[in-house]
């Protein structure tokens, strides 16, 4: 099979057993005959398809029973709306962001539709070129939460700790990192990565939430 990597900030490569047994299924699944395509999404063979992605995901990310996984549409950037919308909005708090590149940036930007953001930390005067360290940080216990995006995929920038103060929810865009390394979940509130980089076609965004958030 003629399965080129890509090495632009695209999509990454599908290995070509995924390709090949996906191919499989849009033409006809083995136990049924019905095209996966033409499969009702409430049917309980595609139920099993969820939850074993849902059940792989659990294991291989060590995610605890108290946090709730969801497949969702719209990409890494309806999250970042979608995350103000529902714990910004009306909250009478502050949101904190990392503005570290051009994701974290749009990030921001899409908070202050909902309520008050404030930024933390900011390298665009840098052109971006560094990430923050500890003592960078000047963050309030009060804060509704603290969103980052732990690999500024245009820049390259990648933290190698996690920021964030005891007792404020902590929101990370793992968009193209997710996977790439352990992480340790439950120093996380809410956890969103879109699938293309990482985990599989775009199209699906992953929301791994705790659920008292
Ligand atoms: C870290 C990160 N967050 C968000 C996005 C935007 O996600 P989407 O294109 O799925 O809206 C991207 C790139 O596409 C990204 O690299």
């Amino acid at each position: 099979m003629n399965n080129k990597m890509n090495f632009s900030g695209g999509p990454g490569a599908l290995p070509a057993e995924v390709l090949l047994e996906t191919a499989r299924a849009v033409e006809a699944l083995p136990e049924t005959g019905i095209s996966v395509l033409g499969m009702s999404h409430r049917s309980a063979w595609f139920r099993g398809v969820l939850d074993e992605a849902e059940s792989n995901l659990r294991t291989l990310l060590h995610i605890p029973e108290d946090y709730h996984v969801v497949f969702l549409q719209g990409g890494g950037s309806l999250q970042f709306a979608m995350v103000p919308m529902n714990f910004l909005r009306g909250a009478n708090r502050h949101a904190e962001y990392i503005v570290s590149g051009y994701w974290s940036a749009k990030a921001e930007k899409e908070g202050k539709f909902e309520g008050e953001t404030r930024v933390v930390w900011d390298g665009k005067a840098a052109g971006y070129t560094r990430l923050p360290g500890l003592k960078d940080l000047h963050l309030s216990p009060d804060a509704a939460c603290l969103h980052y995006v732990s690999n500024e995929t245009v820049e390259g920038l990648e933290f190698s700790w996690v920021p964030g103060l005891e007792g404020v929810p902590l929101v990370c865009d793992m968009s193209s990192n997710i996977l790439a390394a352990p992480c340790e979940v439950e120093k996380y509130s809410l956890i969103y990565a879109h699938a293309q980089k990482n985990l599989g076609p775009s199209g699906v965004t992953v929301c791994i939430l705790e659920d008292d958030f």
